[in-house]
């Protein structure tokens, strides 16, 4: 049964979604049916469907109680929206029902773990939050909470576990049991990630941990996941209060995977660490494994820091990435979009060895809904250029750069005159591995986002624009002679596609 709290919710999304124009929403990227959303939640295989679950306040498009929203997909471009899934109406998740995961039982039945949060005043007048994790049980679209909720409060953690952060339940499922990652804050009070176990998905306990931090990247680490993949163990956590590394990672909330070989108590011995995206909005992903076995990550598409500083005007704030098709080669995760996303490919635009200096519009390559991948080398192999420069999203007023500097091998996006009307951070560095000043540049774009993959998915870097969507210049520049290979397509979503 649906508490009022859930039914309101439902309600409410059913009135008023209808209100946010198709314009304002993205043409392919999940986004809320109203409201404010953030982490991707319960990202999973069920019924043959694939779930996705997401941090979801129905009432304002700013973060505030938090619900269960939820949509499903067969191929992770077209989306089905379901009603609101869970709500914050029990004691022990009054506070908001936070980040977590979900499975498919053998019953048939869909297990929903999360993290439950109560807030309780203490002396001093403070709140203090407690998490546990909590869990229901549904058919994809009606969920009951347990009844013996919680299933892991502050007596499962270890000596020195904070039961304040302890938070993001990562489920899944081995030939033994089940297994869940959390996160948690230990003594020294940075992060680490607690490995639990239960043979029957309700009964569960402490295994040791997965990693700690030892306060090296950031503090407290959220939204852990923890996979094989290529034949290497992958953990990604999203720290908060990151200090920078040079271009690796930027300050604040950031992304972090550590590949490496995990010992015979999963824990992990790390060889490799890098930012999992180097863009500025992209935060808390979650992975599953898909029905052909690829593994598919999918994150929230805005971090922290600038999601408070969203234009006024907006209905409803938050939309998750493109799904990627994750792979380790060289010590890297490598991420590309699903290829599902060429399903909908419109016409294809190509020119091939466009000798490039001053600023050039190619005719037919323009657009915000768009596939396109830019090749680019010297003109003449042994004179090397200068700068490459895309100008993205562009009109008299607008505009949004991305440029690569061989000799640096650096590339820097610029989305200060994309329209947004606030000083934050608008403006990304980060390294790229170039061969004799070749780079391969994908721009996935989706009306007000932008996913940039070098190099077939070496680096990724996600961005939110605020521009108008009449600004759909796309112009190409260098500073030195390039050569330079464009392919293009539009992405088209016509109702007659819809499954
Ligand atoms: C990460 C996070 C999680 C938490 C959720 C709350 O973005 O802070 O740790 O569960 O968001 O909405």
């Amino acid at each position: 049964m649906a508490s009022e709290k859930l039914k309101n919710a439902r309600a409410f999304e059913e009135q008023y979604s209808p209100y946010v124009p198709e314009d304002e929403r993205p043409a392919y990227h999940v986004n809320g049916p109203i409201g404010w959303i953030n982490d991707p939640n319960g990202f999973s295989v069920y019924k043959g469907e694939y779930h996705l679950f997401f941090q979801y306040n129905p009432y304002k498009p700013i973060w505030g109680p938090m619900h269960w929203g939820h949509v499903k997909t067969r191929d992770f471009i077209r989306w089905e929206r379901l009603p609101a899934a869970l709500a914050p109406d029990m004691p022990y998740d009054k506070d908001g029902c936070f980040s977590g995961s979900a499975i498919e039982l053998p019953d048939g039945r869909q297990l929903l773990m999360y993290t439950g949060v109560r807030e309780e005043r203490q002396e001093d007048g403070s709140l203090k939050p407690y998490q546990t994790q909590c869990l229901a049980v549904g058919d994809g679209e009606n969920y009951e909470k347990y009844e013996a909720n919680p299933v892991l409060t502050a007596k499962d953690l270890p000596k020195g576990g904070s039961e304040a952060d302890f938070r993001d339940p990562k489920l899944w499922r081995e030939a033994d049991g089940y297994y869940a990652v959390v996160g948690n804050r230990p003594a020294d009070g940075s992060g680490s990630v607690l490995l639990f176990r239960s043979a029957d998905g309700f009964h569960w306990t402490y295994q040791g941990p997965v990693a700690s931090n030892h306060n090296q990247y950031g503090k407290m680490w959220e939204c852990p996941d923890f996979f094989r993949l290529d034949g290497r163990d992958v953990l990604l956590v999203s720290p908060q209060e990151m200090m920078p590394i040079g271009l690796e990672f930027h300050a604040g909330n950031g992304t972090v995977c550590m590949i490496g070989e995990a010992d015979g108590n999963r824990h992990l011995i790390r060889e490799n660490v890098h930012a999992i995206d180097y863009g500025i909005d992209f935060y808390a992903p979650q992975t599953l494994e898909a029905l052909d076995g690829r593994r598919i990550m999918i994150a929230w598409m805005q971090n922290w820091d600038t999601a408070r500083s969203q234009p006024n005007t907006i209905r409803t704030c938050g939309m998750m990435t493109v799904p990627r098709e994750l792979s380790v080669r060289d010590g890297r995760l490598i991420q590309v979009p699903v290829r599902e996303l060429s399903r909908y490919y419109g016409e294809k635009i190509s020119y091939k060895n466009v000798p490039l200096s001053t600023e050039t519009i190619l005719t037919g390559i323009r657009g915000r809904v768009i596939d396109m991948t830019v090749n680019v080398r010297p003109a003449n192999g042994s004179v090397m250029y200068h700068a490459f420069r895309m100008n993205l999203a562009k009109d008299g007023e607008h505009v949004t750069t991305v440029r690569f500097k061989p000799e640096q091998g650096v590339v820097r996006v610029d989305r200060s005159r994309c329209g947004f009307p606030f000083d934050i951070v608008h403006v990304r560095e980060f390294p790229v591995y170039s061969k004799h000043g070749s780079i391969r540049m994908r721009c996935v774009m989706d009306k007000h986002s932008l996913e940039l993959f070098v190099n077939d998915g070496e680096q990724a870097a996600s961005f939110v624009l605020h521009t108008p969507l009449s600004a759909d210049v796309i112009s190409f520049e260098a500073e030195g002679e390039v050569l330079m290979d464009v392919d293009k397509y539009d992405l088209i979503f016509s109702e007659e596609e819809e499954q």
